[in-house]
């Protein structure tokens, strides 16, 4: 698939951030697209400015940890456009916080959206995929599907389980013979909501830590979409994006996991600048 025009994408996740910009660029390049999200002002502002672009677009509120209504949305998209060529499992939220401070919950969750998320997108469009006699599954992992950071157990564990997943997958579809390319992408820093949006264990505070990712150096969602795609046209195996994802990648290949000496301490000094302070909690608890 080196031309997107006419072909049916699929993006989960797509009310902000990356999903937002991969929306844009598909309807851009002629795509017709059915997107999704479970943050419907978001979703709507995506629509908007899909059609402002002369796309093609459904838009439903889905939540991707949902696998019955994820397996009944895969066929109504199928029926609707009559095949389905692209799907790229987005959707995803982050997570901070040591594992002693984390509750069980908070790890559940995280690996249900991204995790979970992704099987379901996976398993419902794969038939559909197959069918097309062109397809395209793209998951969105993350650096920290190659590379763990203290305080991002929860999310590692998931974009790991996210590349073992999307890996083996492509592995079996080649040897399957099926005509379906399987893309898994792992991007560093990429300027979105995403911290700003997301959970944190109770000892750590949110607008100190969503401040600080807004200060590092990332690329913009913008870039990253154009990345992604570029490797989806290529059909690549795994997609890096941005420079920080290159070097976190370089660093465990040379160290393999003497790269923890390296990344171990600066991931310790991010979590001590965004640890609440104990007069803060004080006051919340008045
Ligand atoms: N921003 C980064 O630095 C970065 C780095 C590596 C990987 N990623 C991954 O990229 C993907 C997109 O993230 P983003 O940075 O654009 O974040 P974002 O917060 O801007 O967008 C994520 C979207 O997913 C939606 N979403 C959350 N839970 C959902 C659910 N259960 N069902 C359906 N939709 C749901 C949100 O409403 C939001 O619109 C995620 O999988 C994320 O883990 C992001």
């Amino acid at each position: 698939m080196s031309e997107f025009v006419g072909k049916t994408a699929v993006v989960t996740g797509a009310g902000s951030g990356i999903g937002q910009a991969l929306a844009r660029q598909l309807a851009a390049a002629g795509a017709r697209l059915a997107l999704s999200d479970v943050d419907e002002v978001g979703l709507a502002a995506t629509v908007q400015q899909v059609r402002e672009l002369g796309g093609e677009v459904r838009a439903e509120i889905l939540d991707v940890r949902d696998r019955a209504a994820v397996l009944g949305y895969a066929d109504r998209v199928r029926e609707q456009f009559g095949a389905v060529h692209l799907v790229i499992n987005n959707a995803g939220v982050s997570f901070t916080g040591e594992i002693a401070e984390t509750d069980f919950a908070d790890l559940e969750r995280v690996m249900d959206v991204n995790f979970w998320g992704v099987v379901h997108g996976t398993k419902a469009f794969l038939p559909h995929l197959i069918a097309s006699g062109d397809g395209r599954l793209v998951n969105i992992s993350s650096i920290f599907g190659l590379v763990a950071f203290p305080g991002q157990s929860a999310y590692s564990a998931a974009k790991f389980a996210v590349r073992g997943f999307t890996e083996a997958l492509r592995m079996e579809v080649r040897a399957a013979g099926h005509p379906v390319r399987v893309t898994c992408v792992c991007p560093g820093g990429v300027k979105t909501a995403i911290v700003r949006n997301s959970r944190a264990a109770a000892g750590i505070d949110v607008d100190v830590l969503a401040a600080a990712f807004d200060r590092d150096p990332g690329v913009s969602p913008v870039a990253a979409a154009r990345t992604i795609l570029a490797g989806v046209r290529a059909g690549r195996a795994r997609v890096l994006v941005g420079r920080d994802a290159w070097l976190l990648d370089l660093a465990q290949r040379l160290l393999g996991p003497a790269y923890q000496r390296v990344v171990g301490p600066e991931g310790g000094r991010l979590l001590d600048q965004v640890r609440r302070r104990p007069l803060d909690r004080q006051r919340e608890s008045i």
